[in-house]
């Protein structure tokens, strides 16, 4: 039976990097979530690989898709057989392809008497070549009235304010809003995806401690060990804020800092207030920054890139950025936001850390500095990896007991004694999700349902660009400071102001690089 009617899935860009790593597994556990049920797919890979080759590099991946632990093993090697049945591999290079592919997807509807639902298109392939594949869809691709069709993109999204504009104004001409589906993965990621649901559902203790008035400050970061080889022609010319902090760090602040709408799971109403959330933020300067350069990016590029010896790369792959937002709730608590490649540890979190002299809710009194029931109180969305290696929410239990949706997620049982953020574990209400989901499973669930609220509309990007992209253009001569990569650089967290500038602690030895030769 398929009463939910068919649906097909057509992944472009089938061989590439993040289609073999995550995007196939994220259309295996769709598969296996809803194989029974009345649901009717087909995968269509594609490339511009010609068929024979194209064909077996995508069933070299589709072979090696694994079971994931939760699933039953012979179900899933049952399952495994009949979706590397359901797909097939496609060549997407001219127009009359295709309007081969649209020809064959009708054909087959027809032949197994489908109703057709609808059809996914995930563009899995760098920006250049967005243009041509919306304009062939549109033409050629789009399913009958009454069917939907989503277009799933992947970033970047421009470079800058005017070209996120320029390129939301030519997808604007291909698709409709309600059709596209602007990928930001950390939406998809269990920990953050919970911010504002958390946030919902403990009103009651954060009402009035979500301020100013108790709030110390707020750290989104996302450390990373990996460094840019074999990929610095993408890296030159983005950088750390246009790859990871202009998207993953500033939806993640703003699920902080917006105000909560009536409705947490309302794509609309959550929109609406992060909008008025990035209207509150304060404008960024030079001074806002902190920008480093791992010591051995220099020669990468020039060796990758061809470029001459003398050649003096300033893209910064870390940054620290001090944010603002000017709103009542939120003035002058500092929001520090930091990335960088080549650190010490993998790792990626958001922590609240709340004044020494908090209030505590559960006692319902104000107590000192320092005595020990009121000691350190934080609340941290563990992104992943690191010393918890799960996605993870903590609660320091001098703060309160949070509600959480006992269907996703539960208490964890890790060594107490293990340290995190200068405590030991003992000293948090610990939760791990019930089932680890990757977060391309999670937004590929999401897609297929028709759920918009973990996507990025352009409003939303455009809204950030305008943010981000004063900031990038001041900095742009500016000289990243280099470190060591692979080094203990705990204390790049730290920071002072000042004379009115932020300043890390960046690791020794610190040298400014030269500014770019002309
Ligand atoms: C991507 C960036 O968006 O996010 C990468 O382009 C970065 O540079 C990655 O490494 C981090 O994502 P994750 O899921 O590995 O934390």
């Amino acid at each position: 039976a398929t009463s939910q009617g068919h649906v097909s899935v057509i992944l472009l860009g089938a061989t590439g990097d993040l289609a073999r790593k995550y995007l196939w597994q994220g259309l295996f556990q769709l598969y296996l979530d809803h194989a029974s049920g009345g649901h009717s797919f087909t995968f269509h890979g594609a490339a511009l690989t010609a068929p024979e080759r194209g064909q077996r590099l995508m069933f070299d991946v589709l072979k090696k898709l694994s079971c994931p632990p939760d699933e039953p093993p012979d179900r899933c090697a049952v399952l495994k057989d009949q979706f590397l049945r359901l797909s097939q591999y496609h060549q997407l290079n001219t127009a009359e392809n295709y309007t081969a592919l649209n020809t064959e997807i009708e054909m087959l509807l027809r032949q197994e008497g489908l109703k057709e639902a609808g059809r996914i298109f995930y563009f899995s392939v760098p920006p250049f070549a967005y243009t041509d594949i919306a304009r062939h869809i549109n033409s050629s691709c789009r399913p009958p009235p009454g069917a939907w069709l989503r277009v799933v993109l992947e970033k970047p999204f421009g470079h800058d304010l005017e070209s996120a504009r320029e390129l939301a104004a030519e997808l604007a001409g291909f698709f409709r809003e309600e059709e596209m589906y602007r990928v930001d993965h950390y939406l998809g990621k269990q920990a953050i995806a919970h911010i504002l649901p958390f946030r919902d559902q403990n009103r009651q203790f954060l009402d009035p401690i979500w301020n100013r008035h108790h709030v110390e400050r707020v750290e989104i970061v996302l450390k990373e060990t990996v460094d840019a080889k074999g990929r610095t022609s993408f890296y030159e010319q983005y950088g750390v804020i246009r790859d990871v902090l202009q998207n993953h760090l500033t939806e993640a602040l703003l699920f902080l800092t917006m105000e909560l709408p009536g409705n947490v799971s309302s794509a609309g109403e959550v929109l609406q207030r992060k909008l008025q959330g990035f209207q509150s933020l304060r404008g960024l300067g030079k001074g806002s920054a902190v920008l480093g350069q791992y010591a051995a990016y220099g020669g990468q590029v020039r060796e990758e890139l061809q470029r001459a010896q003398g050649y003096v790369s300033t893209t910064p792959t870390f940054a620290g950025v001090l944010i603002h937002s000017d709103s009542l709730r939120w003035e002058g608590v500092p929001f520090l936001l930091t990335s960088g490649k080549a650190l010490d540890e993998r790792v990626g979190y958001v922590r609240v850390l709340f004044k020494n002299r908090a209030y505590c809710p559960q006692s319902g009194t104000l107590r000192d500095a320092g005595s020990s029931q009121c000691k350190a109180k934080q609340i941290i969305f563990y992104i992943g990896h690191g010393a918890l290696n799960t996605p993870a929410v903590l609660v320091s239990r001098n703060l309160f007991k949070p509600v959480m949706p006992a269907s996703s997620w539960k208490e964890a049982a890790f060594q107490p004694e293990l340290h995190v953020f200068g405590q030991p574990l003992s000293d948090y209400y610990v939760y791990s999700p019930m089932r680890e989901r990757d977060a391309y499973s999670v937004l590929i669930s999401s897609i297929y349902h028709g759920r918009k609220d973990f996507f990025i509309t352009t409003e939303n990007l455009l809204a950030s660009w305008e943010f981000w992209t004063p900031l990038l253009d001041s900095i742009s001569h500016q000289s990243p400071r280099l470190y060591p990569g692979g080094v203990e650089n705990q204390h790049l967290l730290d920071f002072e102001m000042v004379g009115g500038e932020l300043a890390f602690a960046l690791a020794e030895p610190i040298e400014l690089l030269q500014p770019k030769a002309p």
